[in-house]
């Protein structure tokens, strides 16, 4: 819930001139909903794709306040976030309805970005890799393993985002190879396919030793994503 007109517009001037097709990454955007037409006039044709923040997984009708798969593809978004944490901590969205919300994409044609991850007390206690099978396992069971293959994770531990606090590339490894490994268990080809995403507290200084890490695919960037000079410094740490 940041940003304004004026601040999408000069944001994606300058990611529009310091990126590029041929460039070291792919990048998208997930803006607030009401400024999605304004981002598909701004980057319709260019090399940047974008996404909405959630949807609604029910077919259009009486939801007053909620956005549908339909919208999303009719603004030209390619992705969708489903089961970040905020919804799941703030607004209640439990492990099925994320499952039902990553279902509603695919069915829609987005790309769904699943995004999982621990809290600082389950951590702490040891539950990271039961709090992320879990969170992995409501979905599978829902849309099984081959719809991942239309799909991106993106690990967020929860008390890495917006603090300042970065797993270090060892934490944050060690989780992905463990959801890596867990997908292969199920399909071995999608599971060295799919896109795994950090995020939580990348920034410019951090980014190139997560991005190094061999499980790490790329970064879900929240408050360095503000400013195209603090964004394009991550995007330019790929290479
Ligand atoms: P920060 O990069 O601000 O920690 O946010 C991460 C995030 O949640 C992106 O969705």
């Amino acid at each position: 819930m940041h940003g304004s007109g004026r601040m999408v517009r000069s944001l994606l001037e300058g990611l529009l001139a310091g990126s590029s097709a041929q460039g070291v990454a792919d990048l998208a955007v997930f803006p607030p909903f009401p400024y999605l037409s304004q981002v598909g006039s701004m980057l319709s044709g260019s090399h940047i794709k974008w996404g909405g923040q959630t949807l609604n997984p029910n077919p259009q009708g009486a939801h007053t306040g909620e956005i549908d798969s339909s919208m999303l593809t009719d603004m030209g978004c390619f992705y969708v976030l489903v089961g970040h944490s905020e919804r799941r901590a703030i607004y209640a969205e439990s492990d099925a309805d994320v499952a039902l919300r990553f279902s509603a994409a695919l069915a829609a044609g987005l790309e769904p970005v699943l995004c999982v991850g621990e809290t600082r007390e389950e951590r702490e206690a040891g539950l990271t890799e039961a709090v992320v099978s879990r969170q992995l396992d409501a979905v599978l069971n829902q849309v099984g393993m081959a719809a991942f293959s239309g799909a991106t994770i993106a690990y967020e531990p929860v008390w890495a985002i917006g603090t300042g606090l970065t797993a270090t590339p060892q934490q944050a490894q060690s989780v992905h190879a463990f959801i890596r490994d867990k997908l292969a268990s199920l399909d071995g080809i999608i599971a060295s396919q799919i896109r795994i995403l950090y995020g939580g507290s990348v920034n410019g200084s951090n980014a190139a030793d997560l991005f190094a890490q061999s499980d790490i695919d790329g970064g879900l960037v929240g408050g360095a994503s503000l400013e195209a000079e603090d964004f394009l410094a991550i995007y330019n740490a790929v290479a």
